[in-house]
């Protein structure tokens, strides 16, 4: 485990490289704890994303897709009246947080959880189980925008703001939350060409523009598929507006609630858009970024 000197900026301060991977310490505790203790279990469900690329919105669809019999769409719907991430809890920052195991044995049948663990640092129980994964990441130039403004939006109180050019700088050469970006993205996109019945592929851009096929599909995957009475009830659309920026970001519980953890709810939501690098990063950025997307990608079918 290397660290980076404090000089390098508070954020860069906190994080450590294990096993190719950049971490803050109080995530890689956590991997570790998790990588000696998890067991997963065929039924499981998995929500893993690089952070920023829309695992919140992702925690909502899930838990409501996958929790519809219990609690159908109605106004006191739990997603109404919880931040979804506190629904849905990180496996490696919020239930195996300072070397703890928890007892997940009061959880119901269906198990899910929500991860930025890298494909090969998850415990080796998920690899090995029946397991399902829904994967998500978001093309680079928006999720490093959103990535600057959250994380100077969480530092600590009386440490200055990251800037945009020194985060750039590190995000470029993968120091990042879960970084490198590009690898984390590659690893998982290649295991779910080999594995497409463990692994589902999706993109923030793609949930965007076709929410309703993408919902279908998901639901397809975890054997969930939506019957006929539930397409002709509007449940897909149901679901999607229950989850969506619009209503999520105005909820009072996360414009003033904070998470169980101490964040602010409201750091989750912030434009929910595609395309919004474009009033934030000069034009040299948007093309390095680019540049390196597609060396890293060159030859894996996979373009973001
Ligand atoms: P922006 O900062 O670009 O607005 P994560 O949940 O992985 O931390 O990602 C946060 C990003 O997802 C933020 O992007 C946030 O605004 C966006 N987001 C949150 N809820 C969303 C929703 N219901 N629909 C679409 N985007 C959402």
């Amino acid at each position: 485990i290397f660290s980076l000197p404090k000089e390098n900026g508070w954020l860069a301060s906190y994080l450590y490289k294990y096993q190719g991977f950049w971490h803050p310490v109080r995530h890689l505790q956590g991997i570790i704890t998790c990588q000696r203790h998890f067991d997963a279990r065929d039924s499981d469900v998995f929500l893993i994303t690089t952070p920023k690329s829309g695992t919140t919105w992702l925690k909502a669809i899930l838990f409501t897709l996958m929790n519809r019999m219990q609690y159908p769409i109605a106004e006191d719907h739990l997603v109404l009246n919880k931040n979804p991430h506190d629904l849905v809890p990180f496996l490696e920052h919020r239930l195996y947080v300072d070397n703890q195991i928890p007892d997940l044995s009061s959880m119901n049948t269906t198990r899910l959880f929500a991860t930025h663990i890298p494909f090969f640092s998850l415990p080796k129980s998920v690899q090995d189980s029946g397991c399902k994964v829904v994967y998500l990441c978001r093309n680079p130039k928006d999720t490093f925008v959103s990535l600057w403004q959250f994380t100077n939006k969480l530092r600590p109180q009386g440490v200055g703001t990251n800037s945009l050019g020194e985060t750039f700088d590190k995000f470029c050469t993968g120091v990042s939350i879960a970084g490198p970006f590009w690898d984390h993205v590659l690893d998982y996109w290649k295991e779910s060409k080999e594995k497409p019945r463990k692994v589902l592929f999706l993109k923030y851009e793609d949930m965007k523009e076709h929410a309703n096929v993408n919902l279908r599909r998901i639901a397809e995957f975890l054997g969930r598929p939506f019957s006929n009475e539930e397409e002709e009830s509007g449940m897909v659309e149901g679901i999607l507006k229950l989850c969506s920026f619009d209503t999520l970001s105005n909820l009072k519980i996360n414009s003033t609630g904070k998470l169980s953890s101490g964040e602010e709810n409201k750091a989750f939501f912030r434009q929910g858009k595609v395309g919004d690098w474009k009033n934030h990063l000069p034009i040299e950025m948007a093309q390095k970024l680019d540049q390196i997307t597609e060396q890293k990608f060159s030859g894996s079918g996979l373009v973001l």
